[in-house]
């Protein structure tokens, strides 16, 4: 009888490729994924604790196992993600009924701490950060998941300690992958016919300055035009990005790899200068907008998304109208907003001058309408024009509707009587755009 594996995930890519990873080391040791929670033998909570929503989630997660628990369901509870690695032993002080704690860098022992745990009956703490860990060479299988879309991790950890934020501390420090473990993963994936590979890391800009054996000339765009040239791949993404690594290199790319999908999310976090300067940013406005408009100059269709936070501690009016302003110049497709939370171990937890929560409430609301109407006015736009759309699946209902993703990330639905492979290319004409999606008849 195999035994039952449930994983809940939250938070970045990052962990839905490490929940990934862990259900295929499980698998190797005859474990199936279920999706019913109260038949699983073990489960895994992969956390994210980037603000303090995030977290809350993952503490209120971990009640629901107590109970299911609390029922006589017998199975291993256990928890990683950036919450383990920040609490650590911690956890099992609070909640004893956590079988097993890891960090991310914990993950690939995971099979081992199940047996451990099965045989001794001992819960367990894997939470050491290491600047020498090297992300072991793996190759996936597409068992679970799309079959034509998948993510590879190049590189984890963040050394840029900007002050809002835990990363640092949870992920530990910036160490990319070796170039040749990149290149041979995404050739299998490529080999076992995936269309789109998508490299992420906490800051792939700098893939390949810190803690691997790459040479001189296997940076980033290195990789990209490497990766790119992996015979069957039809499109190439990556994220997430820091504005002041984004070299003149990097944005040629955009002009020169035609794989590579015209969207850059490029995080903002605020429009003024003295907010920036105080999250440690380490670029001004003017550098980021001349960035900005420098990539739209390599590829004018690029397709641009960010992220930002209001309320920062000290952010006046004129911030946050600085912040307004930026998203009036750069247009973008698509912005993630949030509200500015202390993180523990961040710098700006100890800021003075917090910004009241009503105040942060009535920014974000007021930023977040704004965005609305230009993301929307941004799709209008493209009523007319043909567009090349990747197949991501069909609609449950009604029959014969299909969706699927621009270049830019914009998702697309049609009709088409014909069944269609996820991962296949069409073009599409463009007839109509509402808030999140567009709408075209298949050419
Ligand atoms: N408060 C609010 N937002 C945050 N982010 C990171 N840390 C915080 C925080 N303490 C946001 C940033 C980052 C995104 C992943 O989460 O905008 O780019
Ligand atoms: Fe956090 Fe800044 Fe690193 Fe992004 S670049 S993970 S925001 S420290």
């Amino acid at each position: 009888m195999p035994q039952l594996l449930y994983i809940e995930t939250f938070g970045c890519q990052m962990n839905e490729r490490d929940s990934e990873i862990m259900a295929q080391l499980l698998g190797e040791h005859s474990y199936v994924q279920t999706n019913k929670p109260e038949q699983a033998d073990v489960v895994v909570v992969n956390t994210c604790s980037i603000r303090g929503k995030a977290a809350h989630k993952a503490y209120s997660c971990f009640g629901r196992y107590k109970k299911l628990k609390g029922k006589g369901h017998d199975f291993i509870l256990a928890v990683t993600g950036c919450v383990a690695q920040q609490d650590g032993a911690a956890l099992l002080e609070r909640m004893p009924y956590i079988d097993i704690v890891m960090g991310p860098q914990s993950i690939y022992t995971l099979p081992s701490l199940v047996a451990a745990f099965r045989r001794d009956r001992k819960s367990l703490v894997a939470t050491e950060l290491s600047a020498d860990f090297v992300i072991p060479p793996f190759l996936p299988n597409l068992a679970e998941g799309p079959a034509h879309k998948r993510f590879i991790t190049i590189m984890q950890g963040c050394d840029n300690f900007c002050t809002y934020c835990v990363v640092p501390y949870t992920r530990g420090r910036e160490i990319s992958r070796s170039f040749g473990d990149i290149l041979a993963e995404a050739t299998h994936l490529v080999r076992q016919g995936v269309k789109e590979i998508t490299l992420i890391g906490q800051n792939v800009n700098s893939y390949g300055q810190k803690g691997c054996d790459t040479k001189q000339n296997q940076g980033f765009p290195e990789l990209l035009r490497a990766v790119a040239g992996i015979d069957g791949l039809q499109r190439l993404r990556f994220t997430s990005s820091h504005p002041k690594d984004l070299s003149e290199e990097l944005m040629r790319c955009f002009a020169e790899i035609p794989v590579l999908c015209p969207h850059f999310h490029l995080p903002v976090q605020s429009g003024s200068n003295s907010i920036l300067q105080r999250m440690n940013r380490k670029y001004t406005i003017e550098a980021y907008l001349d960035k900005a408009a420098r990539l739209r100059e390599y590829r004018p269709d690029i397709a641009l998304t960010t992220d930002i936070i209001v309320g920062f501690p000290g952010e006046t009016d004129d911030d946050f109208a600085a912040t307004m302003q930026v998203m009036e110049t750069v247009q973008y497709h698509g912005a993630y907003s949030f509200k500015y939370s202390d993180r523990p171990n961040a710098k700006a937890a100890d800021f003075p001058d917090k910004v009241a929560e009503t105040v942060k409430t009535e920014r974000l609301a007021r930023l977040q309408a704004r965005q609305e109407e230009i993301a929307l006015a941004l799709k209008q736009a493209d009523i007319g024009k043909t567009v090349e759309v990747m197949v991501e699946g069909a609609s449950k209902s009604p029959a014969n509707q299909w969706s699927g993703r621009t270049g830019g990330n914009q998702i697309v639905n049609f009709s088409c009587e014909a069944k269609l492979v996820p991962g296949q290319l069409l073009m599409v004409e463009i007839e109509s755009a509402c808030q999140n999606s567009l709408r075209g008849k298949m050419l």
